[in-house]
């Protein structure tokens, strides 16, 4: 490890502490490698007592942008808040370690892991995570819930020391995120990567940890996923441990030279159930510790290991293609070709077809293919796929065209925006130059329609337009295609539909949590809507959504229905009893983990605030959205308190019960942006076409008096109303 970069990132670390703990071996048997461990672990507790004990003792010491305060602390022993005087007694108070069988190493990977989040931790003092990255935070890990219960995300790989390989190193990357894999890497491998040409990033769901004791924010990131997700309580170590068993299924492909650091955090990667594989001559342990010297076979090699299923099926394309690519951009200057965006003439649409008009897996292009399109130009463009299945039915024409979306945005250097005739398609000039064509957007769209709704189409293909008399010669069929849907939508309310359903999906993860959606609430991910779950239920009848029969009414206002409370009761097993649709104080819906915004109740509960999972300010509450978040996760029903998706603010059954939208004293300014002109639209709808004026921020306010005063200087309609309680 570069010694040099190791003291700028750690100035408070003595040299010596550095050269000790980075001291590594390529070879060890068990009594070596404990012995080496057990001396890795007691120097980095040593190193943590004298830093903590160098700091003013009153020190908070945690993570930016969490709400767990030193995770894996919090998560095997309970303690959620610590001072550097704390840490220096906690450190004092663990075990001895010793090296003469295995189960000494997981002491001694244990207190390592302690005092490599004390040491990191102390390392953050002064720094945000714009100018340190390593840690990561929860916003980011809370947008993984469903990703990670649908199991897209099949498990996590963390990198581990360092290849001098560029073409492995390459080829390592693509095949984990093919996989649809969360990455790690720590040690000289983030560098390596970079260097390979891969992106490491917070959206590309590829996370850079740092180095020295930085691994340690892999180990914090699957604990936290049983924090957030397994409503594991903090300190509940049999819990834990029995979650940890199952998920997240992690594996550690550990290259190089081994640390003393490194192998006694390996041991506590081991306690979190991850499977290792290196490529060192290590003692193999069955089941835990696996031997590859051929690195391109090592990802394999663990996901067999570990047990990971990998949903994805591969395709063959000139570029990556993977969920990892999801949120990259292409920007202008990048861009070889760009289709739509009001620009250029463009649609796309997913129309059913009767068996004979589709002949599966057919890919037509009409018009120029991109080699006969000038570089920065911009080309019409129709995209139209046709199925045909037996169980197909036309209002799930919407839900499979809404995977246009993601599937199109997984092809590396290709960028999609927008839907129907207003989308916006970029190729980049790398992708182009690797060989990508206009087809095989087609190609991509039947495969991923395919692999995802198999159940209900067998047969799909697609048609790819760039020719502009044959685009406007189609597009009247997409016009009257979106119309219908729309026609079918407007009466789409929960009062003229007779089924709700259930999703479950959250369950792997929240054992507790059940959302019921309805056509005016979308599930508190935000990525399921009624269409989304009564396709679930088509494609799955056995699956997470199974429909729900309203029954009878028995407080309008409220949304509590008969057989809604039946479904919670069956599906909680009796630990619930009751769910109120549209309240957030009498028996709201429960939460697991993904919620995309928080609903609170403010101090003098006169009104309610919203926070999104983006928002890491204060709130007038007196709490930030991630100790929010840790208040109301995994299943239970808060009063006062609950997780939502955002299109259920604009809502018309947006808590009805106590007041609607009229409640809402504050949001965050971005979210305001974000429901804008919807919101509007229900301010008009209720008679109060100012009320977003009169909705703080936090360029107003973060605290509750400041809250209070404003509103009642605006005169606030939610002054007028009962108290929540
Ligand atoms: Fe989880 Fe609810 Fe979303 Fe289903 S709808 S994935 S249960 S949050
Ligand atoms: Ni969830």
């Amino acid at each position: 490890m570069d010694a040099s970069k190791i003291a700028e990132l750690y100035p408070s670390v003595p040299k010596e502490d550095v050269d000790y703990l980075c001291t590594s071996v390529t070879s060890a048997d068990v009594a070596g490698l404990l012995g080496f461990a057990k001396e890795g672990s007691d120097r980095a507790v040593d190193l943590a007592k004298r830093l903590c004990a160098a700091l003013d003792g009153s020190t908070v010491l945690t993570f930016p942008d969490t709400g767990y305060g030193l995770p894996a602390i919090c998560a095997w022993k309970g303690i959620d808040t610590m001072t550097a005087a704390d840490a220096v007694g906690f450190l004092s108070s663990l075990p001895e370690t010793k090296c003469a069988e295995l189960a000494d190493g997981f002491v001694a990977g244990e207190n390592a892991m302690y005092a490599a989040e004390i040491i990191e931790s102390v390392a953050y003092l002064g720094h945000t995570l714009e100018d340190r990255p390593g840690f990561v935070p929860d916003r980011v890990l809370r947008a993984l819930g469903l990703p990670f219960v649908d199991e897209t995300i099949p498990g996590a790989v963390a990198f581990l020391g360092g290849l001098d390989d560029p073409e492995a190193v390459k080829k390592m990357s693509r095949d984990f995120q093919g996989k649809g894999m969360v990455g790690l890497a720590s040690g000289e491998y983030p560098a390596q990567f970079v260097a390979a040409g891969a992106k490491m990033d917070l959206e590309r769901r590829f996370y850079d940890v740092g180095c020295f004791t930085g691994t340690v924010h892999a180990i914090n990131f699957a604990v936290r996923a049983a924090l957030t997700f397994g409503n594991i309580s903090p300190g509940d170590r049999e819990g834990l441990d029995a979650y940890l068993t199952k998920r997240p299924k992690v594996i550690v492909i550990q290259n190089g030279p081994i640390s003393r650091i490194d192998a006694a955090l390996a041991f506590a990667a081991l306690m979190h159930h991850a499977s290792i594989v290196t490529d060192c001559d290590l003692p193999e342990v069955p089941g835990a510790l696996k031997v590859c010297k051929d690195p391109l076979d090592m990802i394999q090699v663990g996901i067999e290991e570990r047990g990971i299923i990998v949903k994805l099926q591969p395709i063959e394309l000139p570029v990556a293609y993977a969920p990892s690519f999801e949120g990259e951009v292409v920007r202008k200057p990048d861009t070889y070709v760009e289709a739509g965006g009001s620009r250029s003439p463009s649609f796309e649409v997913l129309l059913s077809k009767s068996e004979s008009e589709v002949e599966d897996g057919k890919v037509t292009l009409i018009g120029p293919e991109i080699d006969e399109m000038k570089e920065g130009s911009l080309t019409p463009l129709g995209l139209i796929v046709e199925v045909y299945g037996p169980n197909m039915q036309e209002d799930l024409e919407s839900v499979l065209e809404r995977r246009f979306h993601s599937s199109i945005n997984f092809a590396e250097g290709v960028w999609h925006n927008g839907q129907r005739d207003n989308n916006w398609i970029r190729i980049s000039k790398v992708s182009k130059e690797a060989g990508f064509k206009m087809a095989d957007l087609g190609k991509i769209l039947v495969h991923k329609i395919k692999e995802e709704f198999g159940k209900v189409v067998t047969r799909v293909q697609a048609t790819v337009i760039t020719d502009p008399e044959e685009l406007e010669r189609r597009r009247p069929e997409a016009e009257k295609a979106y119309a219908i849907r729309d026609e079918r939508m407007k009466g789409l309310v929960d009062d003229k539909v007779d089924l709700f359903y259930t999703c479950a999906m959250c369950q792997s993860f929240a054992p507790g949590h059940i959302c019921i959606i309805a056509p005016e609430r979308i599930g508190l991910c935000g990525a399921i809507n009624w269409l989304d779950s009564k396709a679930g239920f088509e494609l799955d009848p056995r699956g997470p959504n199974q429909p729900v029969d309203k029954g009878y009414v028995i407080d309008g206002p409220k949304g509590e229905w008969s057989g809604v409370n039946e479904a919670i009761r069956k599906e909680t097993m009796g630990r619930l009893d009751r769910m109120c649709m549209y309240s957030l104080m009498d028996a709201p819906m429960t939460s697991c983990g993904c919620f995309e915004v928080i609903v609170a109740m403010t101090v003098d509960m006169q009104a309610v605030i919203l926070v999104d999972r983006d928002f890491t300010g204060m709130t007038p509450v007196g709490m930030k959205f991630s100790s929010l978040a840790g208040s109301i996760g995994g299943g239970r029903q808060t009063p006062g308190f609950m997780g939502i998706g955002k299109r259920y603010i604009t809502s018309k059954r947006f808590i009805e019960a106590e007041g609607g939208i009229a409640r809402i004293a504050w949001m965050p300014k971005h979210l305001k942006e974000i429901v804008g002109p919807e919101f509007k639209k229900r301010c008009e709808e209720i008679g109060m076409p100012d009320l977003l004026d009169k909705i703080a921020d936090e360029t107003v306010t973060e605290d509750a008096e400041g809250l209070m005063a404003y509103m009642a200087e605006v005169g606030h309609p939610a002054l007028t109303m009962d108290p929540l309680l």
